[in-house]
């Protein structure tokens, strides 16, 4: 996809109202620190567009980026950020949720889980979800220059086994370092938006 332009839109907190946006939504989802908002500079070739950090916790809020005037990509918090207060990590965890429950406009959730580890149970949690709400689950397995080919192969199909997928969920790997992956994901979301 050509990027003509790409613009955070709509930032929305805690006590924000989710927004009801014109266009077609793309959230991406997973754990604190896993490469959500680096995935979606990736794709946008946007150096710095979303703010990233070595940190966990670094997006507090869901940020909305309306790519040429025609669909969203949607920067959620990370979630199991451990250490973030009780409080605070309740109050995400339902901003979280009241978005993946009231946007009229998501279409697809992509549910991010680093390559080197076993999925958590938060991630399991989310997967169950996606199929629950008839979304096709699309999963994401990140930071994968991190590891060799063959560790690769053996930690996707472990992912598999742990989240127990059905057998046309799709498991894109993907590195913001080298930008493998980029184009299949973008390939993916064109067919989800525009058919
Ligand atoms: P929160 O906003 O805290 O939920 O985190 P996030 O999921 O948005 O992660 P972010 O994109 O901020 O990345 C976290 C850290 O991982 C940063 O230091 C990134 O540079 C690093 N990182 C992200 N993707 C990759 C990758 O594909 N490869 C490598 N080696 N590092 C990555
Ligand atoms: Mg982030």
């Amino acid at each position: 996809m050509i990027i003509r332009s790409a613009d955070l839109e709509i930032v929305c907190g805690i006590t924000s109202e989710i927004p009801d946006t014109d266009y077609p939504e793309i959230a991406f989802a997973g754990k604190s620190n896993v490469g959500k908002s680096s995935l979606i500079n990736t794709l946008l070739n946007r150096k710095g567009l979303a703010r990233t950090s070595s940190q966990p916790g670094k997006t507090q809020t869901i940020n909305f980026y309306n790519i040429n005037q025609t669909m969203y990509l949607v920067d959620l918090p990370g979630y199991g950020y451990a250490t973030a207060s009780v409080e605070i990590k309740a109050q995400w965890g339902k901003m979280i949720e009241r978005y993946l429950h009231t946007s009229k406009q998501l279409l697809a959730v992509f549910l991010l889980i680093d390559v080197r580890h076993e999925p958590s149970d938060n991630d399991c949690l989310m997967y169950q979800w996606m199929l629950e709400q008839g979304y096709s689950p699309v999963i994401i397995a990140t930071k994968m220059d991190k590891i060799s080919r063959g560790e690769l192969d053996r930690n996707i199909a472990r992912m598999r086994k742990v989240l127990g997928t059905k057998e046309d969920t799709v498991i894109l790997p993907f590195s913001a370092q080298t930008k493998q992956g980029t184009e299949e994901i973008w390939r993916l979301m064109e067919t989800l938006a525009f058919g």
